[in-house]
C-alpha cells in the first residue's frame, strides 16, 4: 500500500486528479470506477480543470460508479446518478453512453446487479477505481460484515452511514434505507484502487485501515491484499498514524 499525506485537502485533491490522469493518458480505452460524496468533490473540481485547460479529454473513457441508493431516480437530486452529472459529467467532454451508475428505481433490484456486473466485465474490468471512506470502514456501500466475495449487490445501509449522509437531505427520514453497491470482489478486481480520506472524522478509520487487523467488520481492511492501492490522506485524516 502506497501512502501519500498531503498538506491540505486541495493537495489531496490535485494528487488524486493526477493519479486520474495518468490512467486516462496511459490506456486506450480507459475505464474508471468513481465514488460519490464529500472526499471527491476536491478531485472531480480539479479534473474539470484540467479538461478546460486542455490538459485531459474523456472522450474514450467509460466509467462506473460504485453505488446508488434505491428509490431515488436519476434526476432526483440526492441520487448518486444527479451527483456525477452536476460533479463531473455535465462539464467534460465524457460520452454519456458511456458512464454507468447502478440503477436506484428499478423493480428488479437482482437483475440490475447482474446486468452491472456483465457491463464491467465486457468493458474488461476496471483500470482505475476511486474510493472513500466510511467512518465505519465501509468501501462502496459494503458496510461492516458483508463478505469479502460480494459481487454488485443490495444492502441496508448501517444506521450509521445514514447519519453520515443525512446532511445532504431535509431530514434522515429522507435518507433511504437501501442501496446498489458494488462488491467488495468487484472492488478488489480493479487494476488499481485509489482510497482518499479527508479530516479529521476519518482519522480513527485511517488509523484502523492501516493498523488493523484484516476482517470484514472493517471492510477497507481487504484492500491490504490488493498489490497497486494509494491511499492519499490530508493531515487531519492521518493525525493518529505516528
Ligand atoms: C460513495 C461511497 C461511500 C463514500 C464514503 C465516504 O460513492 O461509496 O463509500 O465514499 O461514505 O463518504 P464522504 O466522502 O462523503 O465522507
Amino acid at each position: 500500500m502506497n501512502i501519500i499525506v498531503c498538506q491540505n485537502y486541495d493537495h489531496l485533491s490535485d494528487y488524486a486528479k493526477d493519479v486520474v490522469i495518468d490512467t486516462i493518458k496511459t490506456k486506450d480505452k480507459p475505464v474508471l470506477g468513481l465514488a460519490t460524496g464529500s472526499t471527491p468533490e476536491g478531485m472531480y473540481r480539479a479534473l474539470i480543470k484540467a479538461h478546460q485547460n486542455n490538459d485531459v479529454s474523456f472522450k474514450h473513457v467509460t466509467s462506473f460508479n460504485l453505488d446508488e441508493y434505491i428509490g431515488l431516480g436519476k434526476d432526483d437530486p440526492n441520487s448518486y446518478h444527479h451527483f456525477m452529472d452536476e460533479h463531473l459529467f455535465n462539464h467534460v467532454d465524457i460520452d454519456q453512453n458511456e458512464t454507468f451508475v447502478p440503477p436506484g428505481n428499478t423493480d428488479d433490484h437482482e437483475k440490475a446487479c447482474r446486468d452491472y456486473e456483465q457491463n464491467m466485465h465486457h468493458h474488461d474490468n476496471l483500470d482505475l477505481q476511486v474510493l472513500g471512506l466510511g467512518i465505519n470502514g465501509h468501501i462502496g456501500f459494503n458496510e461492516p460484515g458483508t463478505p469479502f466475495d460480494t459481487r454488485t449487490h443490495m444492502i441496508e445501509l448501517d444506521d450509521s452511514t445514514r447519519e453520515a449522509n443525512a446532511r445532504f437531505f431535509d431530514s434522515i427520514d429522507d435518507v433511504p434505507t437501501h442501496a446498489i453497491t458494488m462488491g467488495i470482489e468487484t472492488i478488489m478486481e480493479s487494476k488499481q484502487i485509489l482510497l482518499l480520506a479527508s479530516g479529521d472524522s476519518k482519522k480513527e478509520a485511517v488509523y484502523r485501515l492501516l493498523n488493523g487487523e484484516e476482517t470484514p467488520d472493517f471492510p477497507a481492511s481487504i484492500l491490504h491484499r490488493h498489490k497497486n492501492v494509494t491511499v492519499i490522506l490530508d493531515r487531519d485524516a492521518a493525525s493518529l498514524l505516528s
